[in-house]
């Protein structure tokens, strides 16, 4: 299976955040077991210019450490703890590089890659997640998205194959037409702007839609009846469950 199939996508939010400290490899290796199809997951820019999974601008909530990743070496990140927070039985667990998610688990699921913004956006993040994918010949196995315009744009000409997503959440007029015009593939749209009508409009134009990130049945059934091609969540045994009942995996 590739990305760009149009098959219905249980995606694990930051892995799976309900079940294990999101953006590390427990995470990861969770929503495997759970069933997720693909795993979501957010990367920063290092001062060192590494690309480092976690959802934060800085390392304070996630971590036993403190400051912005923009202002941190790869050598100081890679020592923190940042399974303690969450739980006893996660002490240990490490942030990740990208390369060590792509590594440990790519050839098992799926990968939404959202690029994230600090402040400001990183300079130099595209040109480096474009080369690395393209190394690990990883274009197949891989969505790229994020809520920051100005990545897309220059992602689109660099890797014309990729699968790129819009993330958006406020109302977005024309947003079909954007996504047409810009070559992305898909939306990732938040639960309050997914209609049927708007899921039926996205399909006619060729357009993917994936909504985020209902944690709850009840938040994900209506998703499901508007005809999304997939959905994020916290918990993806849940989706899974729900999916089966309601025929769509
Ligand atoms: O998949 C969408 C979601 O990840 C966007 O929100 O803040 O969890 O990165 P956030
Ligand atoms: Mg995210």
């Amino acid at each position: 299976m590739t990305s760009s199939e149009r098959t219905f996508t249980v995606l694990g939010h930051r892995g799976a955040k309900g079940h294990a400290p999101e953006n590390t490899l427990p995470s990861f290796e969770k929503a495997i077991e759970l069933g997720a199809t693909m795993a979501e997951l957010d990367i920063h820019l290092s001062r060192d210019d590494k690309l480092v999974v976690m959802h934060d601008k800085d390392v304070d909530r996630t971590t036993n450490g403190t400051g912005e990743i923009r202002e941190l070496l790869w050598e100081e990140i890679q020592q923190l703890d940042a399974g303690s927070w969450y739980g006893a039985e996660f002490a240990g667990a490490r942030v990740p590089r990208l390369e060590e998610v792509f590594d440990a688990v790519a050839d098992r699921i799926l990968i939404n890659v959202e690029i994230k913004s600090g402040d400001t956006p990183y300079p130099g993040i595209v040109e480096r997640l474009a080369k690395l994918l393209t190394d690990r010949n990883l274009i197949e196995r891989v969505v790229v998205s994020s809520f920051e315009v100005s990545y897309l744009k220059a992602l689109r000409p660099l890797l014309p194959d990729l699968e790129l997503a819009l993330l958006y959440s406020k109302p977005r007029p024309d947003v079909c037409q954007e996504a047409l015009d810009e070559g992305w593939q898909a939306l990732h749209t938040h639960l309050s702007q997914v209609s049927k009508p708007f899921v039926e409009e996205a399909h006619a134009l060729g357009l993917i839609v994936r909504g985020w990130n209902p944690n709850e049945v009840d938040g994900m059934r209506p998703l499901i009846e508007a005809g999304v091609d997939g959905i994020g969540t916290d918990y993806p045994e849940r989706l899974v469950e729900l999916a089966k009942e309601q025929g769509v995996l």
